[in-house]
């Protein structure tokens, strides 16, 4: 329980570094909060019209929650790994620094499947491309295959990593609720659009 409770520690340490805002701010764009939809994910930090920004957030916010999973993975296991996923992604979702208001958790969703099921960090790439391709709207794309992936996971097993990934995935749904309910009013910003 000790050692859980470190990979917890050093999961959600991981995942409230908020490179959104911080790439924002050293690239002299200002504060990403201030834009769009005031998320500091790599989906409104493409709304400051910088792409390579944009996807350097991705990437950064994606590998936060690799670390945490390999970190721990390699130190105390895997139920360890999970821990630290888990916490690494509520980390990115209420992160201390910034009282507790963070984002969403697509990105550390996808670099913790990288970390604990990498096929299915494949799939949810696939799904979201396909979806974002057709209907130009991220947080549609991030929806469809947070809906998809656990789905699969229980189906493949194991378990564990089923549960966890059931976890994010509702807490991420959650997490959208402004976003859905301006999909279902057809006010969405698509993909690269400001505001
Ligand atoms: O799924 C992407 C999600 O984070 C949407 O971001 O900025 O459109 O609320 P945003």
């Amino acid at each position: 329980p000790a050692l859980l409770a470190l990979a917890a520690v050093i999961g959600y340490l991981l995942g409230s570094i908020p490179f959104g805002l911080i790439l924002t701010r050293a690239a002299g764009l200002g504060d990403v909060r201030n834009i769009g939809s005031g998320n500091i994910g790599a989906t409104n930090v493409l709304r400051t019209g910088n792409k390579k920004l944009a996807a350097a957030t991705l990437l950064l916010d994606a590998l936060k929650g690799t670390a945490a999973v390999l970190i721990a993975n390699a130190l105390w296991g895997y139920e360890a790994s999970l821990v630290a996923g888990f916490f690494a992604f509520l980390g990115h979702l209420f992160p201390v620094w910034l009282g507790f208001k963070g984002g969403k958790g697509v990105a550390v969703y996808i670099g913790v499947l990288l970390g604990v099921a990498p096929i299915m960090m494949l799939a949810f790439v696939v799904i979201w491309i396909a979806t974002a391709f057709i209907t130009k709207y991220s947080s549609l794309s991030a929806l469809v295959a947070m809906l998809v992936i656990p789905v699969a996971l229980w189906i493949l097993g194991p378990e564990k990593t089923a549960l966890l990934v059931t976890l994010l995935s509702v807490i991420s749904w959650y997490m959208h609720r402004e976003n859905i309910k301006r999909l279902l009013a057809g006010t969405e910003s698509k993909i690269g659009k400001k505001g």
